[in-house]
């Protein structure tokens, strides 16, 4: 059984659905400049959130939702990343808080979601040591300006998924700044820990009330075979992508199997001193997660592609792991597998290793929505969140402590790679990839679904 006030809620972030509008001050993230995938919508319209929030706000209350989380552009508060701050992305932020606040709904911040400043990106970004001061400096006015009334905090959105996979998602930039590119990521992954571990203990010092954690992408790796190799990629593997930011965050300690990865490739972050201290000392109060779908490793064979493939069987690290195809889960038209089994592993597994409350940021089905007669009829979206509530419900009943559950997404927005026409949303959004569209709002069919599930806390997934 959920707890009464359990946080039943959905996610979005800024840069995926907010639009702009070119008096508001902002300033240029790195989504603004990169080439967008040919055929896709700009991020200067997306769902146009920006000013449509307030009818976006009262219909997620009208689905019933007690939690928000969304996320702040850096760059509305800081349009450079750090020195003047602008006023009207505050206003904007302040409005969005208290429209939440003015329907019970708790409003849950994601402080950067992939929409680092441009700005900062060309001072050297996360390579540099100042990058701390910048996400501390940027913190602490979110803590000052918001703190009043944001009550949860998450970091950083898949620090995990942009320090390994940061070329494809289009979030790692290279300053040769280090002797090799594997340094330059995992040198940039050591900046946001230092980072986050400062910002962390900042929040517990400046509000009283608040709580604050990590927002990583979490998934576990399953052998191939039991045979032991197979077993051995698997474990680096679950280092390499859950283990390693975690056992900093919360235990300040350092991976062992990550360790000698990175010694083997002359990669060893620079430390420097104080740093272990700092990350001892930080201690989140939750651990935040997006969950989508659990992986399949064996033993390279010496055939492993390369890391960069956007195929995760093909993916993999000489002499480290081999990404594989699981013959037991079926995969969503976007290729991703269906496993709500593995949100229950993967939950055991995190809930033993760090026994910390825990939220979902992210869970959710991406697919083609044909718009019919003003709705969706989206029931393979149902089936996909209804199996993983199941087991999430079980996780609940095995004892693990949970407050909240946040799938992806509170209504259409436009995805990382594939446009606005790969959708999420209860909330049917109306418009293309070619720009056209009323962005007019429709409920779909999870819609009222959710509704129903919010409204008997979980018991009834019919
Ligand atoms: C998560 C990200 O990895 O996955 C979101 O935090 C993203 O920003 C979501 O949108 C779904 O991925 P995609 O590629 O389908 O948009």
């Amino acid at each position: 059984m959920f707890k009464k006030d359990f946080l039943w809620g959905a996610s979005t972030s800024a840069y995926q659905c907010e639009g702009g509008d070119p008096n508001d001050g902002k300033g240029k993230s790195w989504q603004d400049v990169k080439k967008i995938p040919e055929g896709t919508l700009d991020f200067s319209i997306a769902s146009d959130h920006y000013h449509h929030y307030k009818e976006d706000v009262r219909l997620m209350a009208e689905m019933g939702l007690k939690a928000y989380r969304f996320s702040i552009a850096w760059t509305r508060i800081y349009p450079d990343g750090t020195g003047e701050i602008n006023q009207k992305g505050v206003d904007f932020y302040n409005a969005l808080i208290n429209e939440c606040i003015k329907y019970d709904i708790e409003p849950i911040v994601t402080m950067f979601h992939f929409d680092y400043p441009q700005a900062l990106e060309e001072k050297g970004g996360w390579s540099c040591r100042e990058s701390v001061d910048w996400f501390v400096n940027y913190a602490s006015t979110l803590f000052r300006l918001f703190g009043d009334r944001v009550h949860y905090w998450l970091t950083i959105n898949e620090q995990n998924l942009m320090t390994l996979y940061g070329k494809l998602i289009g979030t790692f930039h290279s300053h040769g700044l280090y002797n090799n590119e594997i340094q330059e990521m995992y040198q940039q992954n050591h900046h946001m820990l230092v980072a986050q571990a400062i910002v962390i203990d900042e929040c517990h010092k400046m509000l009283k009330n608040a709580k604050i954690g990590p927002a990583l992408n979490i998934a576990l790796a399953y052998p191939l075979t039991c045979k032991p190799k197979d077993i051995q990629a698997a474990q680096n593997y679950n280092a390499m992508r859950n283990w390693f930011y975690l056992d900093a965050l919360v235990y300040g300690r350092n991976n062992v199997i990550m360790d000698a990865y990175l010694k083997k490739n002359n990669a060893m972050p620079q430390m420097m001193p104080g740093d272990k201290e700092l990350l001892e000392k930080a201690h989140p109060d939750f651990i935040s997660f997006n969950y989508y779908n659990t992986l399949v490793c064996e033993a390279d064979d010496g055939t492993t592609e390369s890391f960069e493939s956007p195929i995760f069987a093909r993916r993999g690290i000489k002499g480290f792991f081999k990404g594989a195809k699981s013959p037991y889960t079926k995969s969503t038209a976007y290729g991703w597998e269906i496993d709500p089994d593995g949100f229950l592993t993967t939950i055991r597994e995190l809930y033993s290793k760090y026994h910390l409350p825990l939220m979902i940021s992210e869970n959710g089905l991406g697919a083609v929505d044909e718009f019919r007669d003003g709705t969706v009829e989206d029931d393979y979206r149902i089936d996909f969140l209804r199996d993983h509530i199941e087991k999430l419900r079980e996780a609940v009943d095995e004892g693990v402590e949970f407050f909240s559950y946040c799938p992806w997404s509170a209504f259409d927005l436009i995805s990382t790679t594939k446009g606005i026409s790969k959708r999420y949303g209860f909330i049917y959004v109306d418009m293309n990839d070619q720009g056209g569209g009323s962005l007019n709002r429709y409920k779909k069919k999870s819609f009222y679904w959710y509704q129903k599930v919010i409204k008997s806390n979980g018991e009834n997934l019919k």
